[in-house]
């Protein structure tokens, strides 16, 4: 029997390989010290149960109608309140701060940020964002900070948390070749995201953690100081719009979009992970960037 128990580092890595699959998964949080059975629970909920959290929406990419992410709040509104439901539970200090302290932190914390570089740090010691504590990097940018077209994505996920840089997987893929097919890649173009870790199990990011990542994606543009600001998918046109249009309505319209100085365009277009699962779009992409050429050239 003894050969076939673990060696203490085998039982540890065991142990490591199952929690990260239950971060995987989507479990950000342990709730209890010890596991509950909850099959042999009676049916009635014990009192010291919270109220049932309710699931995040689905994101508008994974699905060909519109969905108008409501829950996304447009600029200058105040963030939901702390009871929301859909608030993960959380650690450190994200466990405490009320979201709209946490979003007025983080805008007197970048406002501070005179360089791209200096915002990333400020923003690797900001602690305020709960998804920070499940996700394995701070996905900040990748390409030229001096370009004149910015690209946004929403949430980093496995490959880029993983790496460290955004559109690293097949999306990242699909968003380089459509540049190359326009003529930019990542020496001439700069790309982020609106939060920039990975929410667990690639779930949506909340409307608090929006919220709270606003302020930061806010300062990185003004520092990047692009011409044109290409929003890839829903969440980030209607983060920096505040439009609730779904994509569909949106995509291939220019929106102003207001620097300190100065109004440059904002352009919406389709996800590139919307074109994986449904390729018959990407004509409508195609359109899009063709437009963001044009734009680009001074023709449009
Ligand atoms: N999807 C995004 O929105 N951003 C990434 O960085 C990768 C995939």
């Amino acid at each position: 029997m003894t050969d076939h128990m673990p060696s203490p580092s085998d039982a540890q890595a065991d142990l490591i390989a199952y929690l990260d699959f239950h971060v995987e998964a989507g479990a950000d949080a342990a709730l209890d010290e010890h596991p509950h059975d909850r099959f042999s629970e009676a049916d009635t909920p014990a009192p010291t149960l919270r109220a049932p959290r309710r699931a995040p929406p689905r994101i508008a990419e994974s699905s060909a109608t519109p969905v108008a992410n409501t829950l996304v709040p447009p600029p200058g509104s105040a963030p939901p309140p702390a009871s929301s439901s859909a608030a993960p539970r959380t650690f450190g200090r994200a466990a405490s701060a009320q979201p709209d302290e946490a979003a007025s932190d983080a805008r007197a914390r970048a406002r501070q940020a005179k360089s791209l570089d200096e915002l990333e740090r400020i923003l690797a010691d900001f602690d305020a964002c709960p998804l920070r504590f499940t996700a394995k990097n701070l996905v900040f940018a990748d390409g030229n900070p001096e370009a004149r077209v910015m690209f946004l994505g929403e949430a980093p996920g496995a490959d880029e948390d993983r790496i460290g840089k955004p559109f690293m997987g097949r999306s990242g893929q699909l968003l380089d070749k459509m540049m190359k097919a326009i003529g930019l890649d990542r020496t001439s173009a700069y790309i982020g995201n609106i939060v920039p870790w990975r929410p667990p199990g690639n779930r949506n990011p909340t409307p608090q953690e929006v919220a709270v990542c606003r302020p930061f994606v806010e300062r990185q543009i003004e520092l990047v100081d692009p011409d044109i600001i290409v929003c890839l998918g829903a969440p980030a046109t209607q983060t920096l719009t505040g439009s609730k249009d779904g994509i569909l309505r949106t995509r291939g319209r220019l929106f102003p979009y207001k620097l300190p100085n100065r109004e440059v365009k904002l352009l919406a277009t389709l996800h590139p992970a919307f074109l994986l699962r449904q390729p018959v779009q990407k004509r409508l992409a195609w359109r899009d960037f063709r437009a963001l050429r044009a734009l680009i050239d001074g023709k449009a």
